[in-house]
């Protein structure tokens, strides 16, 4: 394997300099993104609130050269938790313009990130038993779930979902969409090893990618060429998401390229690290993307990225765009802090009117409570 990320250490590009996606002509402002967030602010039929849009326009007046949405359905049968934006319906189009014409207005690249949750989208909230690749008893926070194998109807049903939603983004004035094919949602559930299905939808790694491939065709044969369609992928096996083999990652990024997805964002959770198949490579996950994918294909990176010198390691490293997401939760500002390279983020726990003087709603802020060590407790 022959890693290419030294010779772009040499380029000395840096993350504040515009970037022009060279199929698309699309010019963005800087190389910072603010990745895709889950933040519990939309209402409950999934409509945009004022809530969502000042945290995510907060981002595009502070520089952020790229706004990812946080994960939204495009099947009602694809909700994974309540607060969660929707794609799936003529009645989100007005918030989804306003969003998209917000984000414009600060000179930010708009993408929207389309998502189904799968197994992992609770009976109680979609209304009917969740189906995934394979039927299968899957632990959902403390409830075993039954989940039911895809029938063909399913699956031709959620190809013209997605399908549907991206013209949707596009109606509404984004710049692309992102398919959230990664953290085990059911994009990644067909990926998997542990989707053995017998027909052509599973089993053998041709047949196990063909959702996703075939997604991504249907996708590009109705949408404008100038509007953005990129993946999102995990590495490896990672928390609960179980199935990921490296290698087929690397491979299912090449014939993405060859498809004609426009970038690849790869969630490593730590840029720095090294592939759990191969430890002792010395070379982190984002090079050896980088080595496959050809020097110039547009790579977001995301993963424990705080610092100037964290954002100039991922690039060095190979990555084009860095993804920041609890750092932009904590410092809205980052893109201006970070001209300075020396500038070291402030970390967690933060308060919660550090958070809502960022531009946090109270649902968020009671999200964000949740995780670890984020917020400090009274
Ligand atoms: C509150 C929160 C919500 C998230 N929601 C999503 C999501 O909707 N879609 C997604 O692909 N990743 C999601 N992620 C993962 C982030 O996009 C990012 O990849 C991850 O947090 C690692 O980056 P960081 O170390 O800069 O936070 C979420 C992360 C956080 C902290």
């Amino acid at each position: 394997m022959h890693f290419v990320g030294l010779s772009r250490t040499k380029r000395g590009v840096k993350y504040f300099e515009p970037y022009t996606f060279q199929r698309s002509g699309l010019k963005v402002a800087n190389r910072i993104a603010l990745s895709p967030m889950t933040n519990k602010q939309s209402h409950e039929d999934g409509t945009l609130s004022d809530g969502e849009y000042k945290w995510l326009i907060r981002r595009g007046k502070e520089g952020f050269g790229v706004l990812f949405s946080c994960a939204a359905n495009v099947s009602m049968d694809g909700k994974g938790w309540n607060g969660e934006l929707g794609v799936y319906s003529d009645l989100h189009l007005e918030g989804l313009t306003q969003l998209a014409q917000g984000i414009r207005a600060c000179h930010s690249t708009g993408l929207v990130q389309l998502y189904h949750g799968g197994a992992r989208s609770p009976e109680p909230l979609i209304g009917c038993r969740p189906w995934s690749a394979v039927d299968h008893m899957f632990r959902l926070g403390k409830h075993e779930v039954s989940v039911r194998a895809a029938t063909e109807v399913d699956i031709r049903r959620v190809i013209n979902d997605f399908k549907v939603a991206a013209l949707r983004c596009q109606q509404a004035g984004f710049d692309g969409v992102e398919l959230h094919a990664a953290h085990g949602y059911l994009l990644h559930q067909f990926l998997s090893t542990e989707n053995q299905r017998n027909d052509r939808w599973g089993g053998r790694f041709e047949n196990r990618i063909r959702l996703l491939m075939t997604i991504v065709s249907e996708i590009k044969s109705v949408i404008n060429p100038n509007f953005l369609v990129g993946i999102r992928l995990t590495p490896e096996d990672k928390y609960t998401y179980k199935g990921t083999d490296f290698d087929e990652s690397l491979h299912l990024a090449e014939q993405l390229i060859e498809v004609g997805i426009d970038f690849l964002d790869v969630s490593t959770w730590d840029y720095r690290k090294s592939p759990d198949k191969y430890p002792d490579s010395g070379q982190p996950i984002i090079s050896w993307y980088r080595s496959r994918l050809g020097t110039d294909f547009p790579l977001f990176v995301a993963g424990d990225i705080w610092d100037p010198t964290d954002a100039m390691q991922a690039m060095q490293y190979g990555a084009d765009f860095v993804c920041l997401g609890k750092a932009a939760i904590g410092v809205p500002d980052w893109p201006s802090k970070a001209r300075q390279s020396e500038f070291k983020a402030p970390r967690p726990p933060y308060t919660k009117e550090h958070l809502a003087a960022a531009d946090l709603s109270q649902p968020f802020i009671d999200y964000m409570s949740k995780w670890e060590n984020f917020v400090v407790s009274e």
